[in-house]
């Protein structure tokens, strides 16, 4: 419906456009012919009338004015067909006209009277004349004592008539021009929006269930196949979206429905006959814990997604990195306590600050420190390194730095853990990814933290980054910008 409105009002202004075009051209034609037709008639007269006037003039002259037609032929051999010729003498009676006047006189207006007395000459339309329109021009003509008038005129009925035609021809063929006009810009309307309806009608038929479906695309490079291109990136985004999301919600109702069918197997078993107090105890303790692991997915869940609505505001105050890992290296310690691994820190005597938000940035360490321990066999060690973006370190000065010439804290957590390979470290940072999820699960993870962590970065404009080896070990890497100010 729409694009038929912009074919009808494309065909429209194409129409009206050509419309004045060929209305002025037509009125032109029309008036220069007109003029043109007008100007010759009024110099055949006057010529006429001027001959007469000089051979009346002239002293061997043997012109009278008793019969003017033979006079004429006579005296220049000149038979002047069409014309009719009167001479009126000063007050205005007739002395004389050529034969076709016969019993009939040319009219004579008191306009041309009056500038013929002046000696003027005069040129008139007259209507009034049995039913031909004519054209009379009046002469006056000085003679010693008296005053002559020549009146000349002509029929203008075949200047008319070429008039009329020329009319006719022109009502005819504009508005057939035009009615052809507007067909051939339907045409071609309909033809340059053809894509454009090719593109609603797929687009119609997407919803999100059928995200694959894609305009074709045309030979020609034009603007239509720009928004046919335009129109299927964006599709091939939303089909992405859409996916992440999908997978998003089957990840996480997978994730709940574990801890409550270990809960629910559980309870059933315990409530077949009736059991001691201890064994009772034992079965709460135990559904306290998947209780314990719901609520945990459940508020990462909270927090991610309110962070990708972005309702989680920073709390941000200068914060000391060296002095936020001071306190949590010995704490974590804790973490790694029965597993029998070497925890260090090396961290630089002075203040690394940062603009930031103190209970995320710890949440960020917690998370890296104790995934190193969750995946580091016994015996092995974690270290957790910090460098100052001002420390005079080659390394860091040559290391690359995000965002141009701005200088980063960078916190690293290396483990001489299992690791993992290139494929997964791509990976690890998407939301409910485990590289071996019984494992992961066994040690209460839900595959949320590094997606935290990712998200905790971002929202302070840094970067993290893996490096890693299977078997060997991991190194975490966090930037974030110093606080210079
Ligand atoms: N230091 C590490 N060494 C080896 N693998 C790791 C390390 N850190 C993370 N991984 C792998 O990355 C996966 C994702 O880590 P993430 O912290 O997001 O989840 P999780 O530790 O399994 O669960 P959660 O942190 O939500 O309790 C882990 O399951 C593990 O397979
Ligand atoms: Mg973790």
């Amino acid at each position: 419906m729409r694009f038929q409105s912009l074919r009808l009002k494309l065909t429209l202004w194409y129409v009206f456009i050509l419309g004045v075009l060929l209305v002025a051209f037509s009125g032109f034609l029309y008036l220069t012919l007109s003029k043109s037709l007008y100007r010759s008639v009024d110099n055949k007269l006057r010529s006429l009338a001027d001959l007469i006037a000089a051979e009346s003039a002239s002293p061997t002259s043997r012109f009278g004015f008793g019969n003017i037609d033979q006079t004429l032929e006579a005296s220049m051999s000149l038979r002047p067909i069409g014309k009719f010729i009167q001479v009126l003498d000063e007050s205005g009676r007739i002395s004389g006209k050529s034969d076709n006047l016969r019993n009939i006189h040319l009219p004579i207006s008191l306009n041309a009277l009056k500038n013929a007395s002046m000696g003027l000459v005069t040129f008139e339309t007259n209507r009034s004349f049995r039913d031909t329109p004519l054209r009379i021009v009046t002469l006056p003509l000085a003679e010693k004592d008296t005053m002559r008038i020549v009146q000349v005129a002509s029929s203008l009925e075949d200047v008319e008539d070429t008039l009329n035609t020329l009319l006719l021809i022109l009502m005819i063929t504009v508005p057939t021009a035009l009615i052809l006009a507007s067909l051939g810009g339907q045409f071609l309307a309909h033809k340059a929006l053809k894509p454009v309806d090719q593109v609603t009608q797929t687009a119609r038929m997407i919803t999100s269930q059928n995200l694959n479906q894609r305009i074709p695309p045309t030979r020609v490079k034009d603007e239509i196949s720009r928004l046919a291109e335009t129109f299927n990136d964006m599709i091939s985004r939303l089909d992405q979206s859409f996916r992440q999301i999908k997978q998003f919600s089957s990840d996480a109702s997978h994730e709940l429905k574990t801890p409550l069918t270990i809960l629910r197997g559980e309870v059933e078993v315990s409530l077949r006959k009736v059991r001691s107090p201890e064994e009772y105890q034992k079965v709460l303790k135990s559904n306290l814990e998947e209780i314990g692991r719901m609520t945990q997915i459940v508020d990462d869940l909270l927090l991610l997604s309110r962070a990708d609505s972005g309702q989680i505001q920073l709390n941000r105050s200068e914060i000391d990195l060296s002095e936020i890992l001071r306190e949590m290296v010995p704490q974590t310690s804790l973490l790694a306590r029965g597993k029998n691994l070497h925890i260090e820190a090396a961290l630089p005597g002075d203040e690394v600050k940062i603009l930031g938000d103190r209970l995320r940035i710890r949440e960020l360490f917690l998370n890296l420190i104790e995934n190193a321990v969750k995946y580091t066999e016994e015996g092995g060690s974690i270290k957790v390194q910090l460098r100052n973006g001002n420390s005079d370190s080659p390394l860091n000065e040559a290391e690359p730095k995000p965002d141009g010439g701005k200088r980063f804290a960078e916190i690293r957590v290396t483990d001489t853990g299992i690791g993992m390979d290139r494929e997964d470290q791509e990976r690890i940072f998407d939301r409910f990814f485990r590289i071996d999820k019984a494992r992961s699960r066994e040690q209460g993870g839900s595959g949320l933290g590094l997606s935290i962590c990712k998200w905790i970065v971002q929202a302070h404009q840094g970067e993290i980054t893996v490096e890693s080896e299977l078997g060997k070990g991991s190194s975490f890497i966090v930037r974030l910008p110093l606080h210079t100010g």
